[in-house]
């Protein structure tokens, strides 16, 4: 087999068998097949597209090319959660404590974050003590235990998949549904999971602009699942604006144990109810979504979703004093109002210009091996369909730089403010099966 008839075949729009996809997946992986071919072939699939077969084989060959985990010494069904990214998206540090208390063990491997977007790695790092890596067999106990645990992905979990994805970055093929779908699904299936609940975001801050284009990516991943026999759900939900209302590490953990509290904002409340009740039902806990949402609101008004925060913590070598008072996160120096220059209504607010303002102030990397500062961020006071006045503060940024001038311009700049008062726009738009 030779990889320049692969690519041809694909350019041709021919489609491609199970051999043929592992042949370019293992050779790619080994460093036997350059980057240049695996870029050609990225961009034949960019615009050539897969069939259904493909993307399954693609992902099974991407899945297989690092370690497998194992998670068959956890009992029950194993459910994981993925989310195609976004601003201020903590829901994972709410929706598994919170499926956890309902008796589903979930064995979670999260990623770091890079560019505009957080990662739940991060946030929990902000947690003085917290380990984010632990040996497999403590990582099992604590699931059997305590229901939950969450690690950082290891380095070999589909080292396929990062490779190309790093190729993909600078060949402009990431936005190719077939690529996404595999690359999302492949560290999913890695990392040993029996069912799968995907949050595909979209509007400005997310990678899917549109609700048509977020449909399709959705019904691929739900297909990729279907064919590798994981039951596989996704929800798809907006990111127009930052979700909830805090961007930055500490803050986040900070707004999810308020709302493990039964408190805080009601989209991000309304996102993660309904993701987890998702994730609920598939581990058997419910028989179905009205008696999961209502069930999952038992559970966080009586608190056991935030006992349940409260063990993992612990057990994971974090304060857990920082459950029951917030301030022993770290905290910025300096605390400064944005103040509204117009007044009106807040028609939008672009989620990666705010993204973009928390990197900078430290909260996120533009390059990988940027250091991180958890303190910083921002604190969005006003939201999409809120009214202001002038001078009133719309946003507080919590910064250890002295000059934030930029910044406040940055943040002045991704609010909308007019006249009319906008149609509130729902936080789940539809759930693909
Ligand atoms: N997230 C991934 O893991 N892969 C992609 O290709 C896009 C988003």
């Amino acid at each position: 087999m030779r990889m320049v008839d692969l690519i041809q075949h694909k350019r041709d729009g021919g489609r491609l068998t199970r051999e043929q996809l592992y042949f370019i997946v293992q050779g790619f992986t080994r460093g036997d097949i350059p980057d240049y071919q695996m870029s050609a072939f990225a961009m034949a699939v960019f615009f050539r597209g897969m069939d259904e077969e493909e993307i399954a084989d693609l992902t099974m060959a991407m899945a297989s090319s690092g370690d497998v985990v194992s998670l068959a010494a956890i009992r029950g069904t194993k459910v994981d959660k993925h989310s195609t990214g976004g601003v201020g998206d903590k829901t994972s540090l709410i929706v598994v404590p919170l499926v956890a208390a309902a008796g589903v063990p979930v064995a979670k491997m999260s990623g770091r974050g890079l560019g505009h977007t957080g990662g739940t790695v991060d946030k929990l790092e902000s947690i003085r003590g917290f380990r984010i890596e632990l040996p497999n067999d403590q990582f099992v106990r604590n699931v059997n235990e305590n229901k939950m645990a969450l690690v950082g992905q290891s380095g070999n979990l589909a080292p396929a998949d990062k490779k190309l994805y790093a190729l993909r970055d600078v060949t402009a093929t990431v936005n190719s549904i077939p690529l996404i779908a595999s690359s999302i699904m492949s560290k999913k299936i890695a990392s040993g999971a029996d069912a799968i609940v995907l949050d595909v975001k979209v509007g400005s801050g997310a990678f899917m602009k549109s609700l048509e284009e977020a449909r399709e990516l959705a019904s691929t991943m739900v297909s990729i699942g279907k064919s590798l026999k994981r039951r596989t759900i996704a929800v798809l939900s907006d990111m127009n604006e930052p979700l909830g209302t805090e961007v930055g590490n500490a803050l986040e953990v900070a707004e999810a144990i308020e709302t493990l509290r039964g408190g805080g904002d009601a989209r991000l409340r309304d996102i993660c109810l309904t993701l987890a009740a998702y994730m609920a039902i598939a581990g058997g806990a419910y028989p179905d979504f009205a008696a999961a949402r209502q069930g999952l609101e038992e559970l966080l008004g009586a608190g056991r979703a935030l006992e349940t925060f409260r063990k993992f913590v612990e057990a994971q070598g974090g304060d857990p004093a920082i459950v029951d008072d917030p301030a022993l996160l770290p905290q910025a120096a300096y605390r400064l109002a944005v103040r509204a220059e117009h007044e009106g209504f807040v028609q939008a607010i672009d989620a990666e210009a705010v993204g973009v303002a928390a990197m900078l102030l430290g909260a996120g990397r533009a390059k990988k091996e940027d250091a991180i500062d958890y303190a910083v961020g921002v604190s969005l006071r006003k939201k999409v369909g809120d009214r202001v006045s002038f001078g009133e503060t719309i946003a507080v940024l919590h910064s250890n730089r002295e000059n934030n001038r930029d910044i406040t311009e940055r943040l002045l700049a991704a609010y909308t403010i007019g006249s009319d008062q906008p149609e509130p726009v729902p936080v789940v738009y539809d759930v693909v099966e």
